[in-house]
């Protein structure tokens, strides 16, 4: 599995989506699209984005009992796209069945990787105990939910780069990370707490990197893009 850095494409609509992408003259970006993009979209826009040559993480999040994950994921694998995900809160049934769903989607076996999301970093540890009566502390659900994932087949999850480094001691080091939270030190934080620098996630182990605002809301894109590329990648 190569490495690499994932824009993350959170536009209202796919003319703000080309309007960005055409900044890239020379390269094309490995593209996450969110349930705000796809939503406003569809299934058209995956369509017209892997016309373009991109790459797609389809980042739709899926939660449902296992047979209405299986007939969902059927679809959106044979959209074609690089990447999808799951809530590993389904259960690891729900997640084998997802899989098994993007098998079906793909009979030539080219199916897209599918990862989990462990727990969402916008709740605090207070909200899941409290509220989801989680009581176990969140590095725990965490490793605890990627052994589940790994268990039913997936290839890898969704962390905070300052968690990929348990996962991969807790699941292998062929599991794979996906890691949003990527922030230069001398940029804005904006709404996100546990975060590091594009440099540090490649140390810690990410095999992906998923960054939106530091690109999209840059003066120059394209630097920027190549600036997270050339310290995630070292080239
Ligand atoms: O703009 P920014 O770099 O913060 O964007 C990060 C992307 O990763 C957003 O699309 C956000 O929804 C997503 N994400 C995240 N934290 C998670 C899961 C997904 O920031 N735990």
């Amino acid at each position: 599995m190569n490495k690499d850095v994932i824009i993350a494409c959170d536009f209202a609509s796919p003319e703000a989506t080309y309007a960005f992408l055409d900044n890239f003259k020379d390269e094309k970006p490995f593209i996450k699209i969110g349930m705000e993009l796809f939503y406003a979209g569809g299934p058209e826009i995956v369509r017209e984005l892997r016309r373009r040559g991109h790459r797609i993480f389809l980042d739709l999040k899926l939660h449902d009992i296992p047979n209405t994950v299986r007939k969902a994921m059927k679809v959106l694998s044979s959209l074609d796209v690089d990447m999808v995900n799951v809530h590993a809160a389904g259960t690891i049934e729900m997640m084998r069945a997802a899989l098994e769903g993007l098998k079906e989607g793909r009979p030539d076996g080219n199916r897209p990787l599918i990862i989990a999301v462990t727990q969402l970093t916008s709740p605090s540890e207070q909200a899941l105990h409290d509220q989801l009566l989680i009581s176990e502390s969140i590095n725990d659900t965490i490793i605890k939910y990627a052994r589940n994932a790994r268990e039913a087949g997936l290839d890898g999850v969704v962390c905070s780069p300052l968690e990929a480094a348990i996962v991969k001691d807790a699941c292998g080091r062929e599991f794979m990370t996906v890691t949003p939270g990527i922030r230069y030190p001398d940029a804005a934080k904006d709404d996100q707490s546990r975060i590091t620098s594009p440099a540090r996630a490649r140390e810690i182990g990410s095999d992906f990197i998923v960054v939106g605002r530091p690109i999209t809301a840059a003066t120059d894109p394209v630097a920027a893009y190549r600036r997270c590329c050339a310290d995630f990648l070292g080239k």
